[in-house]
């Protein structure tokens, strides 16, 4: 009998790539994906810790499940609620008591042991598990099951070990490791083999990568790009989220010279003052941020930049912002991500006396978010009347549209018939929208007769 399987993720992308694979893992024992929890047979709610919001999310979507949870009761089935990812190892045994109709709570970790946590159940039974185990869960995945498009993450690095001051991550995710190099490619091409074209290979810190070659010798994420690229079949490769210190000559040079390889790179900077920097214990000084840019747009001109900002960072005075202000003006961000400091238990900064009054926090966003919009609707305006190819990924908005990336990963709507997902195709832009951009297709006319797409 299939079962009905429910997952929903919040955060980051490997949020995202460990709810596929949780999917894979459960896909053997009888359980279908479906895309609402209602009549689900078993709800993952995959959480993430980073900022407070997100954390409150999770009892408010619990909130919400109790009732489905107590409607398939009384039809006299069950609904296998699991709590999975960095709330359930943050506060694992706090949900237990909290919300007594939570069955399963797992961590990051631990999601290969997922079907063992549901056979464990029994009648009414509960199962916590935030165990850090010394067996790689990579080891344990089953073969991907299917693709959800041409377009995948595979997760190459976790965990972190530089515990900036404000973030969850090292305590949620664990001391940092990188999967093998041969562990990585057979992944990367069972999901060519299910039609995947590009591939975003994800860590939390993905360029301190360092997995052991088929020499044993470790291999930085430069060598890992050169060795995905000679996949026949994978078109595209992105990585994200990279961390300013561990950008490396060798992975600056594959930018140069690795085609297959876009040009967008999200780096985050957090802030552009040299003592907030330094507060957070992120290792670099804003000039440092400056030059390795620099370094980056030489190997590569038309590279597009994303990064993260935090205001109101405890202790950020006037003038540190207005250094955040100088350095955001100095580089020019295609795309980025900012947020209010947010307090997370347990990390240093949210013990550190000097906090930044709401109000301030929420007036110094408004001011940075004003500039880096501008300047995304602005990249936008820049590829108005450029061509590029785009890989289509799925149906747009409007009938007959699809939308893909651009190699900038500017999402991008087109008029072209749907056989053509999965295609890499060259465009032209026609219209600059403030995120986004739409295009026609640029086509040719091979025999002087009919219209023909141009293939890639
Ligand atoms: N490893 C990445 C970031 C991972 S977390 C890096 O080092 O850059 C994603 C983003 O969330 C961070 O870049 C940061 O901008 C934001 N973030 C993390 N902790 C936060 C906190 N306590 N308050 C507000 N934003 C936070
Ligand atoms: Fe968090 Fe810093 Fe590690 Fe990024 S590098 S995950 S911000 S501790
Ligand atoms: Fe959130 Fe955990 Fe990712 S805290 S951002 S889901 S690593």
């Amino acid at each position: 009998m299939t079962r009905k399987l429910f997952i929903k993720s919040y955060g980051c992308q490997m949020n995202a790539y460990d709810s596929t694979r949780m999917a894979d893992v459960m896909a053997p024992h009888g359980y279908a994906l479906t895309d609402t929890p209602e009549g689900a047979d078993m709800v993952v709610l995959n959480t993430c810790h980073i900022r407070e919001k997100a954390a409150e999310k999770v009892y408010s979507e619990l909130g919400r499940l109790r009732t489905l949870k107590s409607d398939k009761a009384a039809q006299g089935e069950r609904m296998v609620i699991a709590v999975a990812g960095c709330v359930a190892q943050a506060e694992g045994e706090e949900i237990m008591r909290r919300v007594d109709f939570v069955d399963i709570v797992l961590g990051p970790q631990v999601y290969h042991r997922l079907p063992e946590m549901v056979a464990k159940l029994g009648r009414g039974g509960k199962v916590l598990d935030t165990e850090f185990p010394a067996i790689d869960k990579f080891d344990s995945l089953p073969k991907p099951s299917a693709a959800q498009g041409p377009t995948a993450f595979l997760t190459v690095q976790e965990g972190c070990d530089k515990f900036c001051t404000f973030c969850v991550v090292p305590y949620t995710r664990g001391a940092e490791y990188s999967r093998p190099v041969a562990q990585i490619e057979v992944e990367a091409r069972q999901l060519v083999d299910l039609g995947v074209r590009e591939i975003t290979l994800l860590g939390q810190n993905v360029n301190a990568y360092h997995g052991a070659g088929s020499d044993g010798t470790a291999t930085g994420l430069g060598g890992l790009i050169r060795k995905l690229a000679q996949i026949d079949g994978l078109k595209r490769l992105r990585y994200m989220t990279s961390h300013p210190r561990d950008m490396d000559d060798d992975l600056i040079a594959a930018h140069a010279d690795e085609e297959k390889l876009m040009p967008f790179l999200h780096l985050p900077v957090q802030s552009g003052s040299d003592a907030v920097l330094d507060a957070m214990n992120r290792g670099h000084t804003a000039d440092d941020y400056r030059r390795l840019v620099a370094r980056i747009q030489t190997a590569r001109p038309d590279i597009a930049l994303s990064s993260d900002f935090i205001v109101g960072y405890p202790g950020e005075s006037d003038s540190d912002f207005e250094a955040t202000l100088a350095l955001v003006r100095d580089i020019g961000f295609a795309q980025s991500f900012s947020f209010k400091y947010s307090p997370r238990p347990g990390t240093p900064a949210a013990s550190a006396r000097k906090q930044v009054a709401e109000e301030v926090m929420a007036e110094r966003l408004e001011r940075l978010q004003a500039i880096l919009n501008e300047q995304t609707s602005g990249f936008a305006r820049s590829l108005l009347g450029k061509s590029f190819d785009v890989l289509f990924e799925r149906p747009g908005r409007y009938a007959g549209q699809l939308i893909g990336r651009s190699p900038h990963l500017q999402p991008v709507h087109v008029f072209a018939p749907e056989h053509a997902i999965g295609d890499i195709v060259p465009v032209r832009v026609t219209e600059a929208m403030p995120r986004s951009v739409t295009a026609e297709l640029v086509m040719a006319r091979p025999n002087g007769g009919q219209l023909a797409m141009v293939a890639s």
